[in-house]
């Protein structure tokens, strides 16, 4: 699959248990590019785990943590982005994602049960989903934000990464 020379790098956003780590991962090797996760690069800067930076520093501070670490990352050209679920809450970080030229930024969109589900399946340490009605508002608050911020909308909740890959790639492709 080839991706028009005027796209540099693919942003995935929305909410936790989304897939984009997963969908972003395959459709790096797909293309043939690198993929970064911001939430990992992130750890990797500040040598902590997110759950390390909320309790330590709380959520202002990781959120300013993490719009430097978004900035560092948008520097980067063939490579497919995972934002973290957060990001594009902070006006900052979505004017950064839409003043990087060459961006091409999907959101991967599911139901909030759907969402929060598939967390519960995991074991990464997420913060904002201790409390489920905090979970939910955030939600709520940040369905409009992905939209706004992306080019495309995915809708995930019956597909599998595959499929998922597949639909990205038709529509830039
Ligand atoms: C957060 C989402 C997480 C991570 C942090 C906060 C959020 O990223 O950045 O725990 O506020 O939604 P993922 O969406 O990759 O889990």
């Amino acid at each position: 699959a080839s991706i028009p020379a005027d796209i540099k790098r693919i942003v995935l956003t929305g909410f936790m248990g989304a897939g984009k780590s997963t969908i972003g991962r395959l459709l790096a090797s797909r293309i043939g590019w690198t993929f970064l996760d911001v939430d990992t690069h992130l750890e990797a800067r500040t040598n902590a785990t997110i759950p390390e930076l909320f309790e330590r520093h709380g959520e202002a501070t990781f959120r300013r943590l993490e719009s430097s670490a978004i900035a560092s990352a948008l520097a980067r050209t063939q490579t497919v982005l995972a934002l973290g679920g957060g990001a594009p809450e902070e006006l900052t970080n979505r004017l950064l994602i839409e003043q990087t030229p060459a961006t091409f930024t999907i959101f991967l969109d599911a139901p909030f049960p759907t969402l929060y589900d598939r967390c519960m399946l995991q074991e990464i340490g997420r913060p904002v989903l201790a409390n489920l009605d905090a979970a939910q508002a955030r939600f709520a608050r940040r369905h409009p934000l992905y939209r706004r911020i992306s080019r495309l909308t995915i809708d995930t909740t019956s597909s599998t990464p595959n499929e998922t890959i597949e639909a990205i790639l038709a529509a830039i492709a």
